[in-house]
């Protein structure tokens, strides 16, 4: 079972920064997650909720503010004062970080709440830039994205998520255009997941924290798990199992 660093190593570092990535980035683990976000101006960036409220010393909405706003305010003291003067990283600087690793990127493009009319096209014309393609799952809670980004790109795989308990997910995924399904925890425990992971079809759990979840959903067969603690849980899985 492979290991995606959720949100970088956010277990140990601030979530969606440069330092939480640089840190995964050395890490021996299959993959990294992120979630990105459109501003006003057009720029795609690397933050998970809507407004920087929770995770910054500021307030108010992405796409309400430009980049050159955004990068006035600060995500990283209000986890440890040692990560103090860390921004908002713009998607390039992330993929920046990775460029010369072997992670798998998991891209969730977070327009679910607001649309961010375009972030497709400007997703994919940074991966051909940094000719990522091969190296990437494109993810959304908003699977009208989903389905669009698959039409745009076909050789790109593409990832339904969600929370609920559902019925044949992985029939859904067709109808859709994804190849993976992303699956919220306890969903997975349920006959939903032993039926997804028998259509073999990828699936991908999150969050996992615990050693004893993980060890539940290897046995269930998925493929990965996301965790906030990616060193502890792939040393876990590598060694201890
Ligand atoms: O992409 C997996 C996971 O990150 C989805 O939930 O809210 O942590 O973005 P969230
Ligand atoms: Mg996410």
């Amino acid at each position: 079972m492979k290991v995606y660093a959720h949100r970088g190593s956010s277990g140990t570092h601030p979530e969606n920064t440069i330092a939480a990535f640089r840190a995964a980035a050395v890490l021996p683990v299959y993959g990294v997650e992120f979630d990105v976000h459109m501003t006003k101006d057009g720029e795609l960036v690397v933050i998970h909720d809507e407004s920087i409220d929770r995770t910054s010393n500021g307030k108010g909405f992405i796409k309400d503010m430009t980049l050159a706003e955004l990068k006035h305010y600060d995500v990283g003291k209000g986890f440890s004062p040692k990560f103090k003067g860390e921004t908002i990283p713009t998607l390039r600087e992330v993929l920046y970080v990775f460029k010369d690793t072997h992670h798998h990127l998991n891209i969730e493009l977070k327009s679910d709440i607001f649309p961010y009319d375009g972030m497709e096209q400007k997703v994919l014309q940074m991966l051909k830039d940094y000719r990522l393609e091969e190296r990437v799952v494109i993810s959304s809670f908003n699977h009208e994205m989903v389905r669009n980004f698959k039409k745009i790109a076909p050789q790109i795989e593409t990832a339904i998520l969600f929370v609920e308990v559902m019925i044949a997910p992985h029939e859904y995924a067709k109808v859709v255009g994804a190849d993976a399904v992303h699956a919220f925890f306890p969903t997975v425990l349920r006959p939903m997941g032993q039926e997804v992971v028998a259509s073999g079809r990828k699936v991908r759990v999150f969050t996992v924290n615990e050693e004893l979840y993980a060890d539940t959903l290897k046995e269930i067969g998925v493929d990965a798990i996301f965790t906030d603690y990616p060193e502890k849980m792939y040393r876990h899985l590598n060694i201890l199992n």
